[in-house]
Parts: structure tokens; sequence; C-alpha cells
């Protein structure tokens, strides 16, 4: 295959932004470019030095003068509710009765996962998403559509089967043996194969009783490079119903904790009313708490305290995700402009360097593959990502007062969605224009 050019302004972030003045925590080149061959990056940087280093017939696509950057990462989001996002009128536990429950039963039919899981990955990549870390179903059918289309599309994504065997209807519940089976099963089937990751994904601890969460727990024995994923702390009344189930634990971080299912590779979605002993366990074991702020805001479940939870004695290591269906959009941009209001809600402000680490490197860091993915490092995966901060005429006019790469950021966050995507590239294929 020819080697590929991709030429405009790059950006690849090289540690978290301390503030708005951090320039050494990113790489900015103004002519830019990534040389790509079979799907990795050769190399990256200025156009000029760049290009000197391609081989004869490469091919150039060039997006100037739009943005580059590596593809987004959304840490936390349910492939079998894309038609339940939109549900009218209910807080977390009724919304998951009278609208998640019923919808995921359809997905015991592989037929109607395979058709989601096509429109859930086209909808990613519209987006600029290049790796998901997704819950399934509680069927095996709905992992094998996950994983099938995702390795289809030669994606680097994280998923699992969700294990839930109570307080759920029959048809969307399993056994702590069966799920242990299916998981197993689908870990030997799946992980590893192409860029695919495996998650134990224990659903929460309201639809894991003891015996399940104690499988769930064997598995990550068995199998301790795989990634945990499971709810934590979303609201009030999810956690006064664990109190009640789990009377014997410490609180909600407690059972997992006991359980031993806390580590680097466990990604806790939610974290919004943690104690301080709940926050200080997820810091000591690097667990991860993942912030989903749209979602947070549909349900009323709460104001995540982003920047308490990294500059607190015992940092937190924190991810964002769309949360689809119960977060109301897939994109990373809008993501974010909502994160941006709820830490204003809590007194402070995230800076759009910041922002923009978060859902590309920050993301990669929390699920443990910034090795392949979130930067445009070479070595690394092409998964890349072209921004055009003047897709609407809305943007245009901003962008007109518009001096600072800070600013062209936060203008992106703020007011674009799909239509700033110019393209999608995985592992250095044009994915979006192809769809
Ligand atoms: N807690 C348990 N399951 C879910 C889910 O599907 N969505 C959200 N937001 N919280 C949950
Ligand atoms: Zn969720």
């Amino acid at each position: 295959m020819a080697q590929k050019l991709i030429r405009g302004r790059l950006l690849s972030f090289k540690a978290e932004p301390r503030s708005i003045d951090d320039h050494d925590a990113y790489l900015f080149e103004e002519d830019g470019a990534v040389l790509v061959e079979d799907g990795v990056i050769l190399a990256s940087g200025s156009f000029a030095e760049v290009a000197a280093g391609a081989e004869a017939g490469h091919v150039v696509a060039d997006h100037r003068p739009h943005l580059i950057l590596p593809g987004f990462i959304d840490a936390h989001a349910h492939f079998p509710q894309m038609q339940v996002i939109a549900s009218y009128g209910a807080e977390l536990l009724d919304w998951l009765n009278n609208y998640t429950f019923p919808e995921e039963t359809r997905f015991s039919d592989i037929q109607h996962g395979r058709h989601i899981a096509r429109l859930f990955f086209d909808e990613l990549l519209r987006n600029g998403t290049t790796t998901v870390a997704a819950y399934c179903s509680v069927h095996k059918e709905s992992a094998e559509a996950f994983f099938g289309e995702a390795l289809a599309r030669n994606m680097c994504v994280v998923g699992g089967k969700v294990m839930m065997d109570r307080n759920a209807p029959a048809a969307l519940t399993d056994t702590p043996q069966s799920s242990y089976d299916d998981t197993k099963a689908l870990i030997g089937e799946w992980h590893g194969r192409g860029r695919l990751n495996y998650a134990v994904t224990p659903r929460f601890a309201i639809t894991s009783s003891p015996e399940q969460l104690e499988m769930a727990a064997a598995l990550m024995r068995e199998f301790p490079d795989l990634h945990m994923q499971t709810h934590l702390s979303e609201n009030h009344d999810e956690i006064a119903l664990t109190a009640e189930l789990y009377p014997d634990a410490p609180d909600y971080t407690g059972i997992y904790e006991q359980y031993g299912l806390l580590g680097p590779r466990a990604l806790l979605g939610h974290c919004i009313h943690l104690s301080e002993r709940e926050a200080d366990v997820l810091s000591d074991t690097g667990s991860v708490a993942v912030f989903c702020p749209t979602s947070n805001l549909f349900l009323g479940s709460g104001l995540f305290d982003y920047l308490r939870y990294r500059k607190r004695e015992k940092p937190l290591r924190l991810a964002s995700a769309t949360d689809v269906g119960g977060g109301t959009n897939y994109s990373m941009l809008r993501t974010m402009d909502e994160g941006y209001k709820v830490i204003a809600l809590n007194g402070e402000k995230l800076n759009p360097l910041a922002s923009f680490w978060q859902i590309t490197r920050g993301n990669a860091e929390a699920l443990s593959l910034s090795e392949r993915v979130g930067t445009l490092e070479p070595g690394t995966d092409a998964d890349i990502v072209v921004l055009n901060a003047r897709a609407t005429p809305v943007m245009a006019l901003r962008m007109e007062r518009i001096e600072t790469l800070a600013e062209e950021l936060f203008l992106l966050q703020t007011l674009a969605d799909d239509r700033a995507i110019v393209e999608t590239y995985v592992a250095g294929e044009a994915a979006k224009s192809a769809l």
C-alpha cells in the first residue's frame, strides 16, 4: 500500500495542560503532516520535514486549513441504547425500568444487534470518534454483533456483554454461572483479535448478586489484562437501593473494592456522589472515574466535580464519555461543551486545551491505550480526526474574531457538532467519507 501524507494544522497532546497558557503540553504545527503506512503513523510534524521523508508515489490528503487531531475517544457508551436516547421524564431507575431494559431485550436477536451495531459505528465515525468503551446487552449475541462490526472496520474498541442476574426483566437476566461462561467464551473469541479489547462488564451492583460479582472477580483474576467496566454512584435512589442490597459494605465503592474489581483497568461510569473515602479508594487503586455530562444533566443525576477530583491530594484518574443513550449526543465536542457547563456550576472553568487533551490522549491514558491511540506520535495507530472550525455560518462568523489556538478549540467545543468533522481516519483509512 502506498504511503499516505495527511496535511493540515496538526495538534497532539504530550501531557495534561495545566492552564490555557501551558504550551509545553502540546505539539502544534501550522503547516503540518502525518505520514501513514499500513495503518500506523510513520512520522508527524512540519509538512516540510515529513514530506521530505515520504517515499516516492505517496498519496496526499490535503486538509488545509483544517485541524488534524488524534481521533476522539468515548470512554463509556451503550450501543443497545440507540433507540432509547431522548426518552422523556425519568430519573435513572425509572429510566432503566421503563425505557432501557425493555429496549435491550431486543438484542437477543443477533440480526437486530448487527443492524444497530452498524448504525452505532457509523454514528461514532460521523462524530470523529474512533475508539469507544461500550456496554453491550446481557445477550452474548449483542457482543458478537458489536465486536464483529468493530473488527470489520478495523477499529480499536473496548466492549463487553453486560452481566446482570437480578432486578431486571427475566428476558434480560443471566445467572452467575452463565455470565461467567458467556463472558469467558467471548473473551476467547474476540479479545486481542484485530484491535479489540474485552471488558468484564457487571452492569452495576443493583443488577448483580454477590455471587455474580464474585464471578466477575474470578474472570479478572484469570484475565488480569482485561478492562472492567461498571456504574458507580450516579443517582441518590440508586445509591440508597445499593446500600440495602449490600448492607455489609462500607459504601457503594466498597462493594467493588471488596470483590477486588478495582484497579488501573477499572472504568467506573459517573462517580458523582462519592465520599472522601470512596475517592481515596479510587485514587489508591488507580481506578478511572468516567465523567458523562450530557447524561448526568439529562437524567438529573448530579454535577460531577471534575476539577476537585483532579486537584485533590489524592487525585483521580478521569475519563469523559457520552453515555449514550442516557447521554444525549454522540459527539465528544457536544459532551465537553456540556462538561464545561457542569464544571462551571461547580464554580470552576475547564480550559479548552485540557478539554481536547481529555477526549484524545487523556481518555487513551484512562483506557490504558495511549501506546496505540490518542496521539499523533510515530509508531501509534493512525486514528485521526479532521476538524473545520468554520463549518457553519455561526462558527465562521465567530472565527473572524479568533486569534489563538485555544480560542479556536473553545469555539469548536462550544459550537461544533458532526458538521465540523471533515474526515475521520481509522488506521489511516478515510472512514467518514466512505459511509
Ligand atoms: N446504571 C446501570 N445501567 C445504566 C445505564 O444503562 N445507563 C446509565 N446511565 N446508568 C446505568
Ligand atoms: Zn452507562
